[in-house]
């Protein structure tokens, strides 16, 4: 949440700001804002409202200089307005600070501050950084950033300018991201990648307690006790291609049609010709996956309901109990783990604090942990013991699509090769399983064809207040994923529940006029999701079947309408069955005229508790 951009070099800054703040904007976009060191001031713009409202703002003031500083801001803490967007600045206007994160112990901060003598201008915590750097003028603007990190707690990363060292930006991470792009005769900072793709594909990640003095000619990279740091540099293997809309008119729509490659990518190299799961990158040896007696999956949000399949994936083919969690309850529940237990954090970003700070807390307890991750070094990557990459490519729209389905296929695979190490399926069962994993990106592409016919149920759905998925087994997990798309991108008030739960209360919503859809992709149980479809009907509500083809003449008495799908087993159906949910709650927002790639009070990685 909120995105950082940094610039020294040559280049008229605002050039390379505004331009990376557009690819940040998934990040936040509540308000944005620019700080330039103009070699007389530090000029700042901010504007309430989205990019393109501050680019309307610099069309009057545009100031340059060789160092500059952007920001797009997802609020914790002050109203989204133009005074509590980024930058801040200090009393005497020498310092500004725009920061992703939050200072925990602000309060204090601040009112100590005030007692001496400073006045703030916002409601934000992140000021509190720019009147402790003010005080600190009497050591090198590194030095005093490194002060700061020593007395701010909680997540920060920050990028800070000061009149007295006019070239140099300095940065530092602790918990949020950063990164560092690599220029000739000119260096980047910023909370994610794309910002800076169009004009460098060298990177340095910058880890947790580092401080970064970035020039046009030089950057610098030390600890909090100043020592300097060597961090590896990195080749960006995407291009800014795979970072853009490509004809698509939305990055959610580009996202939803680029399964079938993102899920072959996935798959790529990790099945041998034999039909046996070959997870190279799996660092944790055999003999530690053979003695565990307990698995938990932690995750926030779509991530979640990727877990809630796992949950049924691992169990069904290892026969070994697990454990989910809403990775932000983990801790709180004092759970029972130890040595013997495997835990595995799902995140796309990699970067969900609520996720991070759960992992940490079974590394604590002496437990492995495997990240399943979509960001190359993330945060996730770098702290689990062993990670296993979703290779999605980057994903743009705040709405998770291509990473939730290759975080379905990723964590089959996983528990594929726990059946396989530990003895628990036999290599026939695993080839039959890992031959239906491999048809599934030809399988998705069918099921993409269907968007015309969901396009058209939905045109009726502009106005429809309340609606319901409903599954059982594993098309629970779909369900619940369908329910939370429409939430986030349509403003629908939408349910996934547990078919047979409905009775148990929630029926009482039931009503004309509310949709359900039901998902029946799982045959074992698809009788028993009909009855309690009919239940829905009975009460009046419009229904919506999602099964696999064939079916159609079983379900034709309760469904309005049907959503026939290619055929596929159990669990690993998943994927293709949230295919046309996806589908279902774009066409619900684009028919409500919704931006669904920026949906209101999101962000696309949350790194705040
Ligand atoms: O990066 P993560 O997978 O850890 O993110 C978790 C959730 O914040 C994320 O899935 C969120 O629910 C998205 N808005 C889903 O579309």
């Amino acid at each position: 949440m909120c995105g950082i951009v940094g610039y020294a070099g040559p280049r008229p800054v605002l050039d390379v700001l505004v331009p990376g703040l557009e690819r940040l904007e998934y990040r936040g976009y509540d308000s944005a804002g620019i700080a330039v060191e103009t070699g007389s001031e530090i000029a700042v713009v901010k504007q309430v409202g989205r990019i393109a409202d501050l680019e309307r703002a610099l069309e009057t003031r545009r100031p340059d200089g060789g160092i500059g500083v952007g920001h797009t801001r997802w609020a914790t803490h002050g109203a989204p307005n133009t005074i509590n967007a980024h930058p801040h600045l200090d009393c005497s206007h020498t310092v500004s600070v725009v920061h992703n994160g939050i200072i925990e112990n602000w309060a204090d901060l601040k009112s100590g501050l005030i007692e001496r003598g400073h006045s703030f201008a916002s409601d934000t915590d992140t000021e509190v950084v720019a009147h402790l750097l003010e005080e600190m003028s009497n050591v090198g603007l590194a030095e005093a950033v490194r002060r700061v990190m020593s007395i701010a707690e909680g997540a920060l990363a920050l990028c800070v300018m000061r009149r007295d060292e006019p070239d140099v930006l300095v940065g530092a991470r602790r918990g949020s991201p950063l990164v560092v792009g690599l220029g000739d005769g000119e260096n980047f900072l910023a909370s994610d990648i794309p910002a800076f793709l169009e004009h460098t594909r060298r990177m340095l990640v910058v880890d947790d307690d580092r401080v970064v003095e970035l020039r046009a000619d030089d950057v610098r990279i030390t600890d909090l006790d100043g020592m300097e740091i060597t961090p590896k540099e990195r080749v960006i293997e995407w291009d800014l291609e795979a970072a853009e809309r490509g004809g698509y008119e939305t990055f959610m729509l580009k996202e939803i049609n680029e399964q079938p490659s993102a899920l072959a990518d996935t798959l790529r190299g990790r099945v041998d010709p034999m039909g046996a799961v070959t997870l190279r990158e799996l660092t944790v040896p055999d003999q530690i996956l053979r003695m565990i007696d307990k698995v938990f999956v932690l995750a926030c949000g779509t991530s979640y309901h990727a877990a809630m399949m796992a949950k049924y994936a691992i169990e069904r083919w290892t026969r070994l109990p697990v454990e989910i969690d809403i990775a932000s309850e983990f801790r709180y529940r004092d759970p029972v783990l130890d040595g013997r237990s495997l835990v595995i954090g799902i995140s796309q970003s990699g970067e969900t604090i609520d996720t991070l700070a759960a992992i940490r807390y079974a590394k604590a307890q002496g437990s492995t942990v495997i990240g399943v991750t979509n960001v190359v070094d993330s945060a996730l990557a770098r702290e689990a013991d062993a990670v296993l990459y979703t290779r999605a490519g980057p994903e743009i729209g705040v709405a998770a699509t291509k990473t939730f389905t290759t975080q379905l296929v990723a964590m089959q695979l996983l528990g594929l090769y726990l059946a396989q190490v530990r003895g628990a399926l036999d290599p026939g069962s695993v080839a039959h399983l890992v031959r239906e994993l491999s048809l599934l990106p030809e399988k998705v592409t069918e099921v993409l064809g269907l968007d015309g016919h969901v396009a058209a149920m939905c045109g009726e759905w502009a106005d429809v207040r309340d609606f319901f998925f409903l599954g059982r087994s594993g098309d629970f997990p779909v369900a619940m994923e369908g329910a939370l798309k429409l939430k986030e991108i349509a403003y629908v008030r939408a349910e996934g529940y547990a078919a047979g739960e409905m009775k148990h209360g929630p029926i009482a919503l039931i009503e004309p006029g509310v949709v359900v859809v039901g998902v029946a992709m799982d045959t074992r149980i698809r009788s028993k999701t009909l009855s309690n479809m009919q239940e829905m009907k009975a009460r009046g509500a419009t229904i919506v079947m999602v099964v696999e083809k064939g079916a159609e003449s079983e379900v034709a008495e309760v469904a309005d309408h049907v959503i026939a799908l290619p055929d596929s087993p159990d669990l690993i159906c998943t994927v293709l069955a949230v295919v046309p949910l996806q589908l279902l709650s774009y066409h619900v927002a684009t028919a409500k005229g919704l931006d669904v790639d920026k949906p209101r009070n999101l962000a696309k990685t949350v790194t705040v508790e």
